[in-house]
């Protein structure tokens, strides 16, 4: 499974990069089964589950090539409908597969993605949308079998703004007939990023970013090629690596507007820093300050990919601060592997309540998930002594060579397979 082992109390200084974002390129190799044409894709990441969106799209026949960064996806020779259930375990996003299948299949069988660490991850939103758009679903035996005689345009309110069931209906909606509108669409940047790859291909999509998307439907799609924006949670994590170990980092290659709610709250946290459009410096305090609250929220709030890491960063804040986690339903399993290293943090609910003590300690800790165990890094870079997190495969899913980039930044980090 493999562990990293950090000596921590280390100031971190230097220049980080940061490669493409994960959540942006997922949507965008969904879509590319739909339009019977050649995509290529720029600044994609090396990680796990691009590598399983892969063995996705090669097992219902496209051709997939991936060099360096750069992914080529020809899906021509699509010649399947059935999305393999094992690779769906493995990676429940992937069940943005379905709108992009009914788009060039008019047909998908996929399994019922479990929930994962982080809470059950229901998609009644997803299927509510398809089937507004003309989808028969019937579920059985733990699959959905999705069929359709063809995808209709209409209005269609989202009770939440999800940002997958945003992403399934905008690529069920691309090939419908007439127009579809979202209303109360999810806002995030991956979604921008979505619009722009399908309209290069041709589509007609309007308003992402904006909670009320148009979608006119179109009848085919021409070869494509297109950059990934860079991730903003990388980038936001490597902020808060600068500011727990009161370092000086310099992240570039970024889109710093996508960063203002967590910039906000590390000046908050009493760090100093410095934009300009694309790369963004962070000087972390001598001593955090506690922060009265954060919530999470869908974008353009707080993201709760980032809470995790602003735990740690509280730990050791002056004072009490609280956390509450308003979209997933159990997202604090960090707080008890920070304990561990002498964080004081009780958990009532949905909310933390994060009493800042004077100095972490090294310990032995688990990553329970992605975010999670990205937290348990950070917090061993400021604790004093060796800490080791196990389970790191949770944070390769996310991260692209995390312990090199921190160690070039100064850390005394080594991975351990
Ligand atoms: C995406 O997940 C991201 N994943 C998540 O990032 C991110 O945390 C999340 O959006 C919120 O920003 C990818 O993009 C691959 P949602 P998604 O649908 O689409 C409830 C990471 O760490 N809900 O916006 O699954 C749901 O249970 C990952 O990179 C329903 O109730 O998020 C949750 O409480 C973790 N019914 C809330 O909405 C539905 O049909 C937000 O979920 C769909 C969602």
């Amino acid at each position: 499974m493999g562990k990293y082992i950090i000596n921590g109390d280390k100031r971190l200084t230097g220049e980080v990069s940061i490669f493409g974002a994960k959540n942006a390129v997922l949507p965008i190799l969904a879509a590319t089964v739909i339009g019977n044409n050649q995509s290529t894709i720029y600044n994609t990441p090396n990680l796990r589950d691009v590598e399983i969106m892969k063995k996705i799209l090669i097992s219902v026949g496209c051709i997939v090539e991936k060099i360096d960064n750069i992914m080529y996806v020809d899906s021509r020779p699509l010649n399947s409908f059935i999305i393999p259930d094992d690779l769906v375990r493995e990676m429940r996003s992937s069940i943005i597969l379905m709108g992009a299948m009914l788009s060039r299949c008019k047909e998908v069988l996929i399994s019922y993605p479990g929930g994962c660490e982080i809470g059950p991850r229901p998609i009644d939103l997803h299927l509510k949308a398809l089937k507004d758009l003309g989808t028969e679903i019937e579920e059985s035996h733990g699959f959905l079998h999705c069929k359709t005689d063809g995808l209709k345009g209409c209005d269609i309110q989202l009770d939440y703004p999800s940002v997958g069931a945003t992403e399934n209906t905008i690529l069920a909606a691309v090939f419908a007939e007439g127009t579809t509108i979202i209303r109360n669409a999810a806002r995030e940047p991956e979604i921008v990023e979505l619009q722009n790859y399908l309209n290069k291909c041709g589509a007609r999509v309007s308003g992402a970013g904006t909670s009320i998307i148009k979608i006119e439907g179109v009848e085919k799609f021409n070869d494509v090629k297109h950059t990934v924006i860079s991730d903003r949670i990388e980038a936001g994590t490597f902020m808060v690596a600068s500011a727990i170990t009161g370092g000086e980092v310099v992240i570039k290659n970024i889109e710093t507007d996508h960063l203002q709610a967590i910039t906000a709250k590390l000046r908050e946290s009493g760090s100093l820093i410095y934009n300009d459009s694309s790369s963004i410096k962070i000087v972390g305090p001598r001593k955090v300050n506690s922060i009265e609250m954060i919530q999470t929220l869908p974008y353009p709030g707080f993201p709760t990919d980032m809470q995790a890491q602003m735990m740690a960063l509280l730990s050791i804040a002056n004072g009490t601060s609280i956390i509450s986690e308003t979209v997933f339903e159990n997202r604090f399993k960090h707080a008890e592997e920070l304990t561990r290293m002498g964080a004081n943090i009780k958990i009532i609910g949905r909310v933390a309540v994060i009493k800042g003590v004077k100095e972490l300690t090294g310990a032995k800790v688990k990553s329970k998930d992605l975010r999670g165990g990205a937290s348990l890094v950070l917090a061993g870079l400021a604790a004093k002594g060796s800490t080791e997190v196990d389970n790191i495969h949770h944070i390769e899913r996310g991260y692209e060579d995390f312990d090199l980039k921190l160690k070039e930044l100064g850390a005394d980090i080594k991975k351990v397979d």
